[in-house]
């Protein structure tokens, strides 16, 4: 049976995302974001949910410019601290030791230790209720050699992601895989 939980912005898994901007001065800012995900192909495009108040979207807003970064588990702890104090008030990458790194093609920092990162450029903002749905254009990816598999594709237990469960307000570690995408639900055909 199941029970009501209400009205609620539940999901699983969501991501953890570190977004990285530069304010107006070049102060490199970096902020946790779990609302977010790939919303289109072509062109390529990702979601990340910010509040307004956000130095991050400030930055946006000016820059037109942002990261996403996946974070590996080795860098929760710093990960975290980036979801807890605003660049308003601190230098996120002084206070946990990670390198900022300018974004090849956008005018964005990311942390040189995380493992994959998004460069994006603004493509547009939605205003959904109190929150700031901003899409970003993929205009390159990175990522380390040494997180490829055997076949030169990125390899997600070498990456090391990690997933938040927003009721526990815990964060957990991605599995194994248990299927091929396209190829498992073939039984069911006819
Ligand atoms: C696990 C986690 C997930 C978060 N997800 C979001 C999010 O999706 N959108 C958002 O606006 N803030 C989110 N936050 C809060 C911001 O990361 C946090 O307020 C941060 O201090 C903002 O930094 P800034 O002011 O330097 O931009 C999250 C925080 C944590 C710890």
């Amino acid at each position: 049976m199941k029970i009501s939980l209400g009205a609620q912005p539940i999901a699983y898994p969501l991501p953890v995302f570190v977004i990285g901007t530069y304010d107006t001065n070049g102060k490199a800012d970096a902020m946790v974001a779990a609302w977010g995900g790939i919303c289109a192909s072509e062109p390529p495009c990702i979601s990340v949910t910010i509040n307004p108040n956000h130095q991050t979207f400030k930055n946006i807003q000016e820059t037109k410019a942002f990261t996403v970064s996946i974070p590996d588990r080795q860098h929760m702890k710093e990960t975290d601290y980036c979801g807890m104090v605003s660049g308003k008030d601190r230098d996120k990458f002084q206070d946990t030791g990670l390198t900022p790194v300018r974004a090849e093609h956008v005018s964005a920092p990311y942390a040189g230790e995380f493992p994959v990162v998004l460069e994006c450029r603004l493509f547009d903002i939605h205003e959904i209720g109190t929150a700031r749905q901003i899409i970003g254009e993929i205009v390159d990816v990175k990522i380390e050699e040494a997180v490829l598999g055997y076949d030169r594709k990125p390899d997600l237990q070498k990456i090391g992601a990690f997933a938040f469960d927003v009721m526990k307000m815990e964060y957990y570690s991605l599995g194994t895989p248990i299927g091929k995408a396209w190829d498992a639900g073939k039984k069911f055909k006819q």
